[in-house]
């Protein structure tokens, strides 16, 4: 059987719903908000792409990824490291792999990497970056997107403790309105 040609592009006006919805079923309600989805598009700091399924144009899978400058992102992750801390913290410019989702009866084929290859391709080629950070949702003992990061040369550093606790969402896997999940942070030099 031939591959399906899927495609890969950046989100647009019209298919902020329906990318919403695919955010909710993959992460929670609320996690990502049709507001901001919508400041996404004009945000030259946020490269939030979607892969397409064109025989019936639905949206299959989503990127979210933002650019920082490396002491802006360690001050933002900061409060949530474990109390020691023995890696050394770059600096330069980063790309936080924010949260990514591929649609339930897609999983598997590993769309989440060929995503991910091609973003940050993308977005190396388009802007200056020294290293991508991932912060990877941790299910208990279980990093869902784990295989798709050490594929892609990803390697882990540390624990970060409940960093979603105060955004208003509903996690769909530790079901709490303040989300008590962790979440692993990676770091992939460029
Ligand atoms: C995590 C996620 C993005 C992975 O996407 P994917 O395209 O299915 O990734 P892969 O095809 O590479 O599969 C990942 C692993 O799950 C296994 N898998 C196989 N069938 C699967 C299925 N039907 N559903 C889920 N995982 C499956 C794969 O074998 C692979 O393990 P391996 O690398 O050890 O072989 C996807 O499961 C998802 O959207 N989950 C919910 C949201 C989430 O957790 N996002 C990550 C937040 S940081």
């Amino acid at each position: 059987m031939p591959q399906p040609s899927y495609v890969i592009q950046p989100l647009t006006k019209e298919y902020i719903d329906v990318t919403l919805q695919l955010c909710d079923a993959s992460m929670g309600n609320g996690y990502l908000s049709k507001d901001f989805l919508c400041s996404c598009l004009n945000n030259p700091k946020v490269f939030f792409y979607i892969l397409l399924n064109p025989a019936d144009n639905d949206v299959i899978g989503y990127s979210y990824n933002e650019v920082y400058n490396a002491s802006e992102f360690w001050r933002q992750v900061k409060p949530f490291f474990p109390s020691e801390q023995h890696f050394q913290l770059p600096d330069g410019v980063c790309c936080k792999v924010a949260t990514l989702g591929i649609k339930m009866d897609y999983r598997g084929q590993a769309l989440a990497k060929t995503l991910l290859d091609y973003v940050m391709d993308s977005i190396s080629r388009s802007t200056h970056i020294d290293f991508f950070v991932g912060t990877a949702w941790k299910q208990d003992d279980y990093v869902p997107i784990a295989s798709t990061l050490d594929k892609i040369g990803f390697v882990p550093i540390c624990i970060l403790h409940r960093p979603w606790h105060d955004v208003a969402a509903c996690c769909s896997y530790c079901k709490k309105k303040r989300c008590i999940c962790d979440a692993a942070l990676y770091i992939k030099s460029c």
